[in-house]
């Protein structure tokens, strides 16, 4: 597993992977995003600071410290063929180191819908604390925060 900045050429691949049913599902709400729309995905992550997780040097998902009324939310998506193997994990990982050793945040927040139970299996394995829940466009959504130290 390898992170490396989002390049604008990232669009097509991120595109597929956005695409894919098991990814779409909660990520998206179930609709497959426009091209464009991904691009829109690929420039707001470029701006602040999101990362392509690569494989063998392929890109196989995003992870990102997305703003969020001031603070940081954890994001990330993998190609389901990646899925099961600890690579979100690791990414996810340096993705906070990066958050609470260069961006000195105190914390770093997660919302996750009710049904994604693979995304809060990763939320504690990564130490992150349930704080509540809220109501998502969709889903209900847990939210989550993982504090510095
Ligand atoms: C959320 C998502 C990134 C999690 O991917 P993942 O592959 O399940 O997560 P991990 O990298 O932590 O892998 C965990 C699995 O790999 C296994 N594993 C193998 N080696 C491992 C290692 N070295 N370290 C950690 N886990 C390892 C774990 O046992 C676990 O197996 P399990 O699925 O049977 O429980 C992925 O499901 C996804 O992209 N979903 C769609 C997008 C989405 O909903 N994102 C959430 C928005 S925040």
């Amino acid at each position: 597993m390898e992170l490396r900045p989002i390049e604008p050429d990232d669009g097509e691949a991120l595109h597929a992977i956005f695409a894919e049913p098991e990814v779409r599902r909660f990520l998206f709400d179930d609709v497959a995003p426009a091209r464009d729309e991904t691009q829109r995905h690929l420039e707001a992550a470029r701006e602040h600071g999101g990362w392509a997780v690569c494989d063998d040097g392929e890109i196989v998902g995003l992870v990102s410290l997305r703003p969020a009324g001031g603070e940081r939310e954890l994001m990330i998506v993998l190609s389901r063929r990646c899925w099961g193997r600890g690579i979100a994990f690791a990414a996810a990982q340096a993705a906070m180191r990066h958050g609470f050793d260069v961006l000195k945040l105190e914390r770093i927040l997660a919302s996750v819908d009710l049904p994604n139970e693979r995304s809060h299996r990763l939320m504690r394995r990564l130490g992150f604390e349930v704080t509540g829940e809220s109501a998502g466009p969709k889903y209900r959504l847990r939210t989550y925060e993982k504090r510095a130290g």
